[in-house]
């Protein structure tokens, strides 16, 4: 898996101040998306609650305005080339599915978790709100829809093996791959680093 320059440039503007990370840090980063396994959560330690919570946000926002549509464009792009078969439609039907439910996955946490850190940063905070916030977030958090990204790929191989030889086809998967880690990752940083930075914030500031 190799990162494009343009994927690079477009997750920087994920941090506040991009310009005053140091080289060593986004190679971190960028190792830690080819690998997610090997990400060392530490290396976003250096932030506050406030920008690890920014990070997360404006990723959502990438997703949604960036990645999906120009996977979408692709699929598109595809069927204008091979014409509308069996796999155009298939790989259709599971991109709108699939952004229906990240976008349901992202709303949902917006509402709950993020806005429960948004209060915290105004300075409210209510200790039951807390213990359901994050109760509720702990039980039901999970990013298996991601692992989908990978299994309809291979859906359309069993559908049509030679496909996988189009340009376009593996520029499509590649980029599936990509987006796929890039959640895996952003599901730990929510997970162990945000929730951290919860705690430590409520612990220091109430
Ligand atoms: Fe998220
Ligand atoms: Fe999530």
């Amino acid at each position: 898996m190799q990162l494009s320059e343009d994927y690079k440039n477009i997750v920087k503007l994920r941090f506040n101040a991009p310009n005053q990370l140091e080289d060593k840090f986004y190679a971190t980063f960028y190792l830690g998306i080819i690998n997610p396994e090997r990400f060392n959560p530490d290396i976003f330690a250096r932030f506050s609650l406030q920008e690890i919570l920014d990070y997360l946000k404006k990723s959502h926002t990438e997703y949604l305005t960036v990645w999906f549509p120009k996977i979408e464009k692709l699929i598109n792009d595809i069927q204008a080339e091979l014409g509308v078969s069996d796999v155009t439609l298939t790989l259709k039907s599971f991109i709108v599915n699939y952004y229906n439910e990240l976008t349901n996955h992202i709303n949902f946490e917006e509402k709950v978790l993020y806005n429960f850190v948004d209060k915290l940063l105004k300075g409210i905070y209510v200790e039951k709100e807390k213990i359901f916030v994050l109760n509720h977030f702990l039980e039901t958090h999970n990013h298996n829809v991601t692992d989908e990204l990978v299994i309809i790929q291979k859906i359309v191989l069993n559908k049509d093996a030679k496909i996988g030889e189009n340009s376009r086809v593996k520029e499509l998967f590649e980029i599936l791959n990509i987006i796929q880690n890039d959640l895996v990752l952003h599901g730990v940083i929510e997970d162990e680093l945000l929730i951290g930075k919860i705690h430590q914030y409520i612990e220091s500031e109430f």
